[in-house]
């Protein structure tokens, strides 16, 4: 059970969207509503709480169907069967793919190797349960006995992105604890962190898969060497827990065995939150919440397995980013979370999706013809209207854009709402409609000035629009539909990876540099630079000239 290996570019529906694409380029979305009134019900999915709207993206009818004869035509439906029954789909590391697992039901049964992994995923959330509660409610201590009052997740990449990402979108939910995140090798992060923390009421919660991890590793010891000149060597056990796959690395460090929470080598970094890597989520809005949280991504999860890819959420969100990406050629993809809560849900899919499908060797060992990948970014609204907007309306290049935006705000205030969402609905219809020199023509010539200085400013005042948006609508942020949410990109994730004969589940690309780190960090210890290329000679020669000064 792994995956199909079909080069997506010898399929027929590749050869249609081809010429589909030179009859469709030029049409403006003005006119594909002109022609189509309904568009807007025709081009949507109701699904929960969530409406997602992506009439307003440069498709018709013909673009759809061929998108979704692309997506049989790669064997999709059969790719989705072999990533949730536990197929070996991430070849290269050879291993299931099953985050999944992490959030169906305790009485569901998923298969590795012949075993029901269900039951140890449940004993590790009992474990999660049990430890965030006596956190919480104070009744397990500090080594003086007193309360924690602060919990410092130290991780990177996957270890870090999600359970920061996620107890930042969750603050409404928050309790009494103060969450604080240490990813950055960069010793200034650790220390200002350090600074104002009292190790009487810290809890360090160390996480990281692999427990190699440069990084962490490195902030632990800190952390550890921080803690130790404060408190005796003994009260380490009570204060360090760690998140892991590797017992013996975290037992070497010197954490309990009974501070472990394990978590499996068929849960990849980017898509751990749902495990123990969530112990930072859970200690922070407390267990019931993470639970909802696990809910609502397995409701995503069950949508996307069961729902005929017409209606298919991650596989229309998927396929339209093929769209861009491979016909239009589009070079990057903007996301707009319209709630400052979500700011970090940019940074966290730009590890998701670049990390997972920024690839350029097939699943059959060959370099890729096509493009690959995108580029995402993003920030929330309004702060990016005022800061990136102005490209993305008038600038050369063309920047699909997702508006995410919620119906109802947590606390209430109706006001600040409409205003808010009033520039969410604003921005996609001007990116649609854009203005025309008529119309400019029209404002300008109601104003005091000129002619001459109209004549002057019209090219400038121009908005050509037909810039494509999708616009995700859910009724509340809470932890269950965050769930959802972050479950819906992770499968557009998978969806995208599958079409583009891509492993999505390794990343290789991330390990020369680690090395080339190592070598480079023992040439500066011993202050003996070896022979690099003349520029990273100098650079180091230079550097060394400066911590030696
Ligand atoms: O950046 C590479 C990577 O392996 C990510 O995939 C992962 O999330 C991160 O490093 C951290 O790894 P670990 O949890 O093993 O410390």
């Amino acid at each position: 059970m792994t995956l199909p290996t079909i080069n997506p570019t010898t399929t027929k529906a590749w050869e249609a969207l081809k010429s589909h694409y030179e009859t469709i380029k030029d049409t403006h979305l003005k006119d594909l509503f002109l022609e189509h009134p309904d568009r807007a019900q025709a081009f949507s999915i109701a699904w929960e709480d969530f409406y997602i709207d992506y009439s307003k993206n440069r498709i018709d009818q013909t673009t759809r169907a061929l998108l979704l004869e692309l997506a049989k035509e790669v064997k999709l439906e059969e790719a989705i069967h072999n990533y949730f029954g536990g197929g070996i789909i991430n070849e290269t590391e050879n291993r299931a793919v099953l985050h999944t697992a992490l959030r169906t039901p305790s009485t569901n049964t998923v298969t590795v190797d012949g075993k029901n992994i269900i039951p140890e995923v449940d004993t590790v959330k009992e474990k999660i349960k049990a430890f965030s509660n006596e956190i919480i409610s104070g009744s397990r201590t500090g080594y003086k006995g007193k309360a924690f009052t602060d919990i410092v997740n130290i991780g990177i990449g996957g270890s870090d992105l999600g359970p920061a990402m996620i107890t930042e979108s969750l603050a409404y939910y928050k309790n009494h604890l103060n969450v604080h995140f240490i990813s950055n090798v960069d010793g200034d992060h650790v220390h200002q962190s350090l600074k104002n923390l009292d190790p009487e009421t810290t809890l360090f919660v160390v996480v990281s898969k692999t427990f190699s991890t440069q990084e962490t590793l490195s902030n632990a010891t800190t952390a550890r060497n921080w803690f130790t000149q404060h408190a005796p060597i003994e009260a380490v056990g009570k204060h360090f827990v760690a998140v892991s796959s590797n017992i013996e690395n975290v037992t070497n460090f010197g954490i309990d065995s009974s501070n472990i929470f394990p978590l499996w080598d068929w849960v990849g970094g980017r898509f751990s939150l749902w495990s123990a890597v969530g112990l930072s989520i859970s200690l922070s809005v407390g267990y019931e919440h993470f639970e909802a949280l696990l809910a609502g991504a397995h409701e995503m999860d069950e949508h996307f397995k069961t729902t005929p890819f017409e209606k298919n959420i991650p596989v229309i969100l998927g396929m339209l980013s093929i769209w861009y990406n491979n016909f239009f050629n589009a070079e990057s993809e903007a996301i707009i979370p319209y709630s400052q809560y979500l700011h970090r849900l940019p940074a966290y899919l730009q590890q998701g999706i670049m990390e997972s499908n920024g690839k350029s060797v097939d699943r059959n060992g060959e370099p890729v013809t096509y493009q690959t990948g995108t580029i995402i970014w993003g920030e929330p609204g309004t702060n990016a209207q005022h800061a990136f907007f102005q490209l993305i309306h008038q600038g050369t290049k063309l920047i699909p854009a997702e508006f995410i935006g919620f119906k109802n705000a947590l606390f209430g205030d109706q006001d600040h709402q409409d205003k808010l969402m009033a520039n969410f609905f604003a921005q996609t219809e001007a990116l649609m409609n854009g203005k025309t020199k008529t119309e400019v023509s029209k404002e300008l010539s109601s104003t005091s000035l000129s002619q001459e200085k109209i004549e002057q400013l019209l090219p400038f005042k121009i908005f050509a629009g037909n810039k494509p948006t999708t616009t995700i609508l859910v009724n509340k942020l809470t932890p269950k539909s965050l769930g959802a949410l972050v479950a819906m990109y992770e499968q557009r994730i998978f969806v995208q990876g599958v079409v583009w004969n891509i492993f999505s589940y390794d990343q290789w690309g991330v390990e020369l540099g680690k090395q080339l780190a190592s070598t480079i960090l023992s040439e500066i210890n011993t202050k003996q630079i070896s022979e690099h290329d003349s520029s990273t000679n100098t650079l180091l020669k230079r550097y060394l000239e400066k911590s030696n000064s």
